[in-house]
């Protein structure tokens, strides 16, 4: 069964809601295999596939290409593309244009924005126009450098009302979900229970309607020191260490390839 935007906000009181990146067709498809309800091509692509440092400088060509390399690999889950820094910032012509492209070019079945109430301008426009959207707050990596680094937000009681107010009307606006990285697990609880969408955690404690993590984190891929709200479900890095080494080896002892190998 194919998700869509609706079917995801049904599952809200029903059932938690699983949420993992993929930033390729190989991850996609192993991410839907899992019967995991959405794909989040994130614009973590750029730290995780693409060697920066944060999530500022990757562009639109790069989300559309890896969004429908991600397509080509998904069947069932909702393809959810990120937009990526200063595609929508500008104006909401702008952000109109390129959520557009996500759908028309890519595939995508909705897009993320980054923001809050201020955003509802922008939300309401792609909704109106046929595009499914998800809101994200708290720790938002594209504001990276006014934040002044990955840290926890909405600690103070005001920072906190003022998340609540954003949350509301973002789903005022017409999103669909919404995220919420790296805030207290108790304003992350009373939000989730103030609004009638899901909400989608990401170091924001269990009291979410759902959880998302990045898939080189949950596999531990990468071999660098990740975030305390994440859990390795797997440690894959010295697993392909060592069958690159192995390969190496038998490459130079002359073992590989052996008769069975070889035609
Ligand atoms: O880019 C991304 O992977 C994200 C998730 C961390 C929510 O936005």
């Amino acid at each position: 069964m194919k998700w869509t935007a609706t079917k995801i906000k049904a599952l809200k009181g029903v059932r938690k809601i699983a949420m993992l990146t993929a930033y390729d067709a190989l991850s996609g498809a192993l991410v839907d295999a899992a019967d995991i309800p959405v794909v989040l091509v994130g614009d973590s692509l750029g730290m995780t596939v693409l060697g920066h440092e944060t999530t500022l400088p990757v562009g639109m060509d790069e989300m559309l290409h890896h969004t429908a390399a991600v397509a080509r690999g998904v069947e069932n889950a909702l393809i959810l593309a990120d937009m990526p820094f200063m595609s929508y910032q500008p104006s909401v012509a702008m952000g109109l244009e390129n959520a557009g492209r996500f759908l028309k070019e890519s595939h995508a079945d909705a897009v993320k924005i980054e923001g809050g109430m201020f955003r509802a301008e922008l939300i309401e426009a792609l909704v109106a126009n046929g595009i499914p959207v998800v809101g994200h707050i708290g720790l938002t990596p594209q504001s990276i450098k006014e934040m002044g680094g990955y840290k926890v937000q909405g600690k103070t009681s005001e920072q906190a009302r003022t998340l609540m107010d954003d949350a509301m009307a973002i789903e005022q606006a017409g999103a669909f979900a919404l995220v919420l990285e790296c805030i207290p697990p108790e304003l992350a609880e009373t939000i989730s229970s103030a609004l009638s969408i899901p909400t989608i955690g990401i170091g924001a404690g269990a009291g979410c309607d759902g959880q998302v993590l990045v898939f080189t984190d949950l596999l531990g891929m990468s071999g660098k020191p990740v975030p305390k709200f994440v859990k390795k479900y797997a440690d894959l890095n010295p697993i392909i260490s060592e069958a690159f080494s192995a390969f190496k080896s038998e490459v130079e002892a002359g073992s590989f390839p052996a008769d069975e190998q070889t035609y």
